[in-house]
């Protein structure tokens, strides 16, 4: 029987009713619907609306449901309309009566907005945990390879030198900006619409403030139209975790790429990467691969709600009953990417002496030699042409700038000593880009604590 039957001569269609039903997706919101309903019946029962006994049995009733479907002794109804119409419904067949009155001064539309929200900042505090987690891990590897010297790219074609541990912190900082988004979309979904009723309020005196503490909301949604059919706070998380992803997947090409026989400055372990089903000497970094793949989901996750809340008049529209697959799924995605990725993280081998190979070649100390004849007086237009001059002469020479005799440096310009060894010493190179942001080993250490540090505020 539905909750409508009053109005309706006939029961609904079976597959219509398919078609219509939430409870395979919001099912997985039983706690928060119970916890919300608790919150509701005890402020009905102090501010008189319904008796006090009747507030206690209903909130005993609905401890005793939640208990239940933890226990696994109560199944929910793969064929009710939705969660919410389940729990009440099984309130209902154990109080009678009284269960009857739960749903006084509320609509489903205030209490579905309720719920995803419950259920969001929960998950919220989960995902940034799991964020925490890994710009840890990064922090601890970039204290213990501040010193390893490796190619930073541009074009991805060898373009500076700069140490492992600063390019693993340039995460770290992608990462803590992803904390921020989702403590702002925390922020804004942190408000109570329980109370703005179907879409106008009630005439009940309630008081929502009362359920606002109850539930653990900072603050009353302030108009009742949006507090139902606000869904910003799901987009807002959405494009949070699609934030994440892209950095996610940007890190795990790199990983991919950093594990190629090309490159090989990283190893995978074994734990963390799979074989071939008819290559035997393969590793393949599957993790990383599906990590970047998976981002996919999560931006086609944000374009569903975008695209489903960008056309509906104020203000609940069933359209929204769209929004929960969807924000579930970017939830779930980026919490199973984050399981997998930290550790994978954590555990792979950086192989130094390959990365500080790859740095030797490539002239990535060019600039260091411009800056020398620089620093001796000359302008950095000619000082840029005459060390062009000589990688041109060491490309031609199959030979590097560390190698090439003094002697020819000096045909170039005669402003070159000996010094210019000392200067395109890819350690002072590195070592030498001290200021604020750059890569010198010391910088790193030093941010790598200062985040940890800032870590434990978070
Ligand atoms: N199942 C609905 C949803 O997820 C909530 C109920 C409101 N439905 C309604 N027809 N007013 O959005």
């Amino acid at each position: 029987m539905k909750l409508w039957a009053g109005r309706f001569s006939k029961e609904i269609d079976k597959k219509t009713n398919d078609f219509n039903s939430s409870i395979s997706f919001d099912s997985r919101m039983y706690h928060e619907d119970i916890e919300g309903s608790i919150a509701h019946a005890q402020m009905l029962g102090e501010c008189g609306i319904i008796s006090i006994g009747e507030s206690m049995a209903i909130v005993k009733g609905l401890e005793g449901i939640v208990r239940d479907i933890d226990s696994g002794k109560l199944e929910i109804d793969p064929n009710a309309e939705d969660i919410h119409t389940f729990i009440e419904g099984e309130l209902t067949m154990r109080l009678g009566q009284t269960g009857k009155r739960l749903h006084t001064a509320r609509s489903r539309n205030d209490q579905v907005a309720l719920d995803i929200r419950l259920y969001l900042k929960k998950e919220i505090v989960e995902i940034k945990k799991q964020v925490k987690e890994l710009i840890t891990v990064l922090c601890n590897k970039a204290e213990k390879y501040s010193n390893t010297v490796m190619p930073g790219y541009t074009h991805l074609q060898r373009a500076q030198p700069i140490t492992f541990g600063h390019h693993l912190m340039a995460y770290s900082e992608m990462l803590l900006r992803d904390i921020d988004r989702l403590d702002c979309a925390y922020r804004h979904m942190d408000e109570l619409p329980l109370g703005c009723g179907a879409l106008a309020t009630t005439t009940y005196p309630i008081d929502r403030s009362t359920t606002a503490s109850l539930l653990g909301f900072s603050r009353v949604c302030k108009n009742s139209l949006d507090g139902v059919s606000d869904r910003d706070f799901c987009m807002e998380l959405a494009s949070a975790l699609s934030i994440i992803m892209v950095h996610l997947s940007r890190f795990s090409e790199e990983i991919i790429m950093w594990c190629s026989w090309e490159f090989k400055f990283v190893e995978l372990d074994d734990a963390f990467s799979t074989g071939s089903s008819i290559m035997p000497q393969k590793k393949n970094p599957d993790i990383a691969e599906l990590v970047r793949g998976k981002s996919g989901r999560v931006f086609g996750d944000l374009m569903t709600l975008l695209t489903v809340m960008k056309g509906i008049a104020l203000a609940y529209n069933k359209d929204m009953q769209e929004d929960k697959e969807a924000i579930f799924d970017a939830v779930d995605t980026v919490k199973m990417c984050l399981t997998a990725f930290t550790p994978m993280v954590d555990t792979m081998k950086v192989l130094p002496d390959n990365m500080r190979k790859a740095a030797a070649k490539g002239f990535i100390n060019a600039t260091d030699c411009a800056d020398y004849l620089v620093k001796k007086g000359m302008p950095f237009r000619d000082a840029y042409k005459a060390t062009g001059t000589l990688v041109a002469l060491c490309i031609e020479k199959d030979t590097t700038l560390e190698e090439l005799p003094l002697a020819e440096y000096k045909k170039v310009c005669d402003a070159f000593d000996k010094g210019v060894y000392s200067a395109i010493s890819l350690e002072n190179c590195v070592n030498g880009r001290k200021t604020i942001g750059g890569p010198a080993s010391g910088n790193v250490k030093v941010q790598a604590k200062r985040v940890k540090k800032l870590l434990e505020e978070l």
